[in-house]
């Protein structure tokens, strides 16, 4: 019995169609970066973003155990989340790919805790990591905000069903 025309019930056991499901669930794009003691800054694309509380500021963003990231994001007591413009696919998809995590070319400045961002990102949210919660095959990143800003115009960059997508024009 499902609730949806012509749609089939899928256990949740059922990784691929699990995923499917999940990418009906439209985000933005957002590229988490942190500093590495004695090693170049390193950055991750993610879709897990997401806010959590006001007040305090707490934001959460969720990390595959097998990422190559995993030891740095581990170590780090900070980390910025840096939201994706429409144009920045480039950057996206290029911190997505397996052992490819450096900032090397791209356009950085170092935010107070000393983390890098990335400059030309919508809006960057300097974290604290307040908590890390094991979930699964993911970590639970919890950061505390100790500082934001955001552009005054700009649009993001989407991801919907496994691939990018733009807000239609206005
Ligand atoms: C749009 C998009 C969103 C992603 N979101 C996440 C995420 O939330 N968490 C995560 O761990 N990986 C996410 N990934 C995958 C990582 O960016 C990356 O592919 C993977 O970490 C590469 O492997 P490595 O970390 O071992 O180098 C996403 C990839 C894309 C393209």
């Amino acid at each position: 019995m499902t609730e949806i025309e012509g749609a089939t019930t899928t256990p949740a056991h059922d990784p691929r169609r699990f995923r499917d499901a999940l990418g009906w669930f439209t985000t933005g794009v957002a590229v988490v970066t942190t500093g590495v003691p004695g090693g170049a800054p390193i950055g991750i694309t993610v879709n897990s973003f997401s806010s959590v509380s006001l007040d305090p500021p707490l934001v959460l963003w969720c990390l595959d155990k097998k990422s190559d990231t995993l030891a740095a994001f581990e170590a780090a007591t900070h980390f910025t989340v840096n939201v994706l413009r429409e144009d920045h696919r480039e950057i996206s998809a290029r911190l997505s790919r397996k052992g490819d995590h450096s900032l090397a070319g791209l356009a950085v400045v170092e935010r107070e805790s000393g983390c890098p961002a990335l400059r030309e990102a919508l809006a960057h949210f300097e974290c604290e990591v307040e908590a890390r919660h094991d979930a699964g095959d993911h970590v639970i990143m919890i950061g505390r905000v100790l500082n934001f800003d955001y552009a005054e115009d700009g649009r993001p960059l989407l991801y919907h069903r496994g691939g990018y997508q733009m807000l239609p024009p206005l």
